[in-house]
């Protein structure tokens, strides 16, 4: 336990701008050349949304630049330089998800970057060169500050796709409304210790429904993103041909949607997904939803506008492959991490009460929560140690290849992301993914799923993107040199 004296130290450590930065070793910190090609500037606020319907009263939520789920769109190779303004009343940080990139941007608080007080800045320096469909959050008070709508989608576009006749972007994210249009609490400790706390208002870029055009006997490309803190949903198309051609923004061979299991393609937070749509020569309309029995959500049709520009071939419209470094599967180090389910009891170590307002105002300024529900290799994070900070998971080599089993030994689905790389995913022990290349793979109860990757130098955090499962212990970190 430590003393209320040395809390009382850190507290004041935080008040002078920033975060306790854990010591560092070994890492060796070289700045590499970067030359912008495209200047960004995003600034997070807060703004009036109607998300209940025209005529009842609008939410306060927090949007990039005022444009709730802001699209920033930019061709392959673009290096990115993105100016982030902390105009919100709590401090922030960028995190670009899915893409592989030098650890210092990755906008992680205490591991790779001070939090950025309100009123003050961050610039991001990003290379872009994976194309896909990826987005950005921030990687602080995530329940919160995503729960209030503060989500950004990146496209980074490939010259060398085919065209398409139409392209839509769809962003799925539920609000956890009063019928005032307040926020409700985003965690309530039944949803946090089991799915999560869902929920009610449900959205697809804000709105209840989308009417989306598409050219008769077209084919369209949806950029299908789960921007949300907890719901799994099981997305599948009516009405339509459709194939699936990406996943978290990585092409694979086309997979059609009626030869997956029930014809969905189940998708947990922060998980993405490109479907080809083939519009019917008699024009439709297709329905896009969320198939999940408990509660089904069709979010969007297809409405037939206009003839497409090509004539009608068959077959899906492949993307070109990914360009990604290749785990050597035979050489492969490998690891095995197991979610549980953990006590409360690992971190009420700090001698503070829960509702201590010291002990508050700590855990707020670091970005952590109080409480541990989970773990991954029987370690939570926070873990109670005065910095918040685990040993790492692993410690890896840059350039080696790691093959890495996640056990979900829960009862609960968890959609386990890791920052900084584009990793394979090798299979799962119930036979139920295709191989592809991912940032977040969904577990399911009773599952093993194997990942493998080539390590790239940095720490980098590895958790589950259920916010409050991340933010009451399902989160540890790879340290690679
Ligand atoms: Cu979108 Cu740490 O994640
Ligand atoms: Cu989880």
């Amino acid at each position: 336990a430590i003393s209320r004296r040395a809390l009382l130290a850190a507290g004041a450590a935080f008040g002078v701008g920033g975060t306790l930065m854990p010591a560092r070793t070994g890492l060796a910190r070289v700045p590499a050349a970067f030359e912008p090609t495209q200047r960004l500037s995003l600034a997070a606020g807060e703004m009036e949304l109607r998300l209940l319907g025209p005529d009842k009263p609008a939410t306060r939520i927090y949007a990039y630049d005022g444009d709730p789920f802001r699209l920033v769109r930019v061709p392959r190779g673009t290096r990115l330089e993105a100016r982030f303004e902390n105009r919100l009343p709590e401090a922030s940080t960028v995190h670009f998800h899915g893409i592989r990139m030098p650890n210092e941007y990755d906008g992680v608080p205490t591991l790779t970057q001070p939090v950025v007080q309100p009123g003050g800045s961050f610039t991001y320096r990003i290379p872009l060169d994976d194309p896909g469909t990826f987005f950005f959050h921030p990687h602080c008070d995530e329940t919160g500050q995503s729960g209030r709508g503060l989500v950004g989608v990146l496209l980074v576009e490939d010259p060398r796709d085919p065209a398409f006749d139409a392209e839509h972007v769809l962003c799925l994210k539920d609000w956890r409304l009063d019928d005032q249009g307040g926020f409700l609490p985003m965690s309530e400790p039944d949803g946090a210790a089991k799915a999560g706390t869902f929920g009610a208002t449900r959205t697809v870029n804000g709105r209840a429904h989308l009417d989306l055009a598409a050219p008769a006997g077209g084919d369209v490309r949806l950029r299908i993103l789960n921007v949300d803190s907890t719901r799994i949903m099981d997305i599948g198309v009516e009405g339509a041909e459709a194939w699936l051609i990406a996943i978290d923004g990585h092409a694979l061979p086309p997979v059609p949607m009626d030869s997956l299991p029930d014809g969905i393609w189940r998708m947990g937070p922060a998980q993405r997904i490109d479907v080809q749509v083939r519009m019917p020569a008699h024009g439709g309309p297709v329905t896009i939803g969320d198939y999940r029995a408990s509660d089904i959500f069709t979010f969007a049709t297809l409405v037939a506008a206009g003839q497409a520009r090509r004539p009608r071939r068959k077959g899906p419209l492949a993307l070109p492959p990914p360009k990604l470094p290749l785990p050597d599967l035979k050489t492969a180090e490998f690891h095995s991490f197991t979610l549980q389910q953990a006590t409360d009891a690992a971190v009420k170590d700090t001698g503070l009460l829960p509702d201590d307002p010291l002990a508050k105002a700590l855990i707020d300024s670091l970005c952590v929560g109080s409480t541990t529900y989970w773990s991954i290799a029987q370690q939570s994070w926070p873990t109670g140690e005065a910095r918040h900070l685990p040993p790492p998971l692993a410690r890896m080599e840059a350039g080696k290849s790691y093959r890495i089993e996640i056990k979900n030994e829960t009862r609960y689905p968890h959609p386990v992301h890791l920052h900084g790389h584009a990793f394979a995913v090798l299979g799962s022990s119930k036979g139920r993914l295709p191989k592809h290349f991912a940032d977040t793979v969904l577990t399911q109860p009773g599952e093993a799923v194997e990942i493998a990757f080539v390590a790239a130098p940095g720490d980098w955090v590895f958790h589950c993107h259920i916010l409050e499962h991340m933010e009451t212990g399902m989160m540890g970190w790879f340290r690679v040199v």
